[in-house]
């Protein structure tokens, strides 16, 4: 069973790559836009790469979603998607090669490949497209995105999904199995100042401080933590409970486009699955464990 990450290396991102690379192995990581554009993503990761000492292999995919647009998070995350109280991650030059050829040979040595997608799911989504053969290789994808209840981009979707909702249509319409760890299950694992303040690398103190001043900024004591939360997932199940839905995604409404639209009725036997719960304070504690090792 290998690991493969894709994601778009905004500071969430950041950090449920550190903890998934500290309690597991990934085989690699693909790049895609999202919460910035694809260059300040590569850049991210290029910084993380050099500052972390990964070895994992990085590629690089989607600079705008399937129908074209580019939607990104810079107004919530700030232009390098890396907000911090000081320290910041080196800018490297990035040069990695395609992402999916890269995910494409991954596959073809994968039988049961758990896929961690912490972004809009455009790279999977063209890989499914280009290789419907491998698709059968994937075992799950567990995805930070969507939303039960309310959006976070806008009033109806989150980020993921509404920066490309034709990515989630496409893995849906192929029935690739995707546990969608949405925004409800997030909002339940939430980081403050003390965990700032226990945070012992300089680095990742300010990068945590920094995400925590969205919510501060906004009158809210606490941030939940949306990226690790998957990463947790994907991890240690055993922490969660999972159920069965029906998963539809809107693409055509002019206030609901990229809302995901579950339902829990007769779902039994279903490949898409929430995480209608779970032991918060123990994958609070899994999270921390990247910042207080
Ligand atoms: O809505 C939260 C998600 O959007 C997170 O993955 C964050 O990194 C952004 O990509
Ligand atoms: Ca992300």
């Amino acid at each position: 069973m290998g690991i493969w990450i894709d994601t778009d290396m905004g500071v969430d991102d950041l950090f449920a790559v550190l903890l998934a690379l500290r309690h597991a192995t990934v085989d690699g990581i693909s790049l895609t836009f999202g919460n910035a554009p694809l260059p300040q993503v590569a850049a991210n990761a290029a910084g993380a790469m050099a500052v972390f000492g990964w070895s994992t292999p990085i590629s690089m995919g989607a600079e705008r979603a399937v129908l074209g647009g580019l939607e990104t998070a810079q107004r919530i995350l700030g232009d390098s998607g890396m907000p911090t109280r000081g320290l910041s991650l080196p800018p490297v030059n990035a040069q990695f090669p395609p992402a999916v050829p890269a995910l494409a040979r991954w596959l073809k040595g994968q039988d049961d490949a758990q896929i961690l997608a912490l972004g809009p799911l455009t790279n999977l989504a063209t890989l499914a497209l280009a290789h419907p053969d491998l698709l059968d290789r994937i075992g799950r994808i567990t995805w930070m995105g969507g939303a039960v209840g309310a959006g976070n981009h806008t009033a109806s979707a989150e980020f993921n999904a509404y920066a490309d909702p034709e990515a989630l249509a496409i893995l849906l319409a192929r029935d690739v199995p995707i546990t969608m760890v949405d925004l409800d299950i997030c909002r339940q694992v939430q980081i403050s100042e003390d965990d700032v303040t226990a945070a012992t690398d300089p680095l990742l103190r300010d990068l945590l401080g920094g995400y925590l001043d969205i919510a501060l900024s906004r009158g809210r004591p606490s941030m939940a933590l949306y990226d690790p939360v998957a990463a947790a997932a994907l991890l240690r199940p055993d922490l969660f409970d999972a159920a069965p839905v029906h998963l539809a995604v809107e693409l055509c409404g002019q206030h609901t486009r990229g809302r995901t639209v579950t339902d829990r009725r007769g779902a039994e036997g279903q490949l898409a699955h929430i995480l209608p719960g779970c032991d918060a304070k123990a994958v609070h504690a899994l999270c921390m464990s990247v910042f207080t090792p």
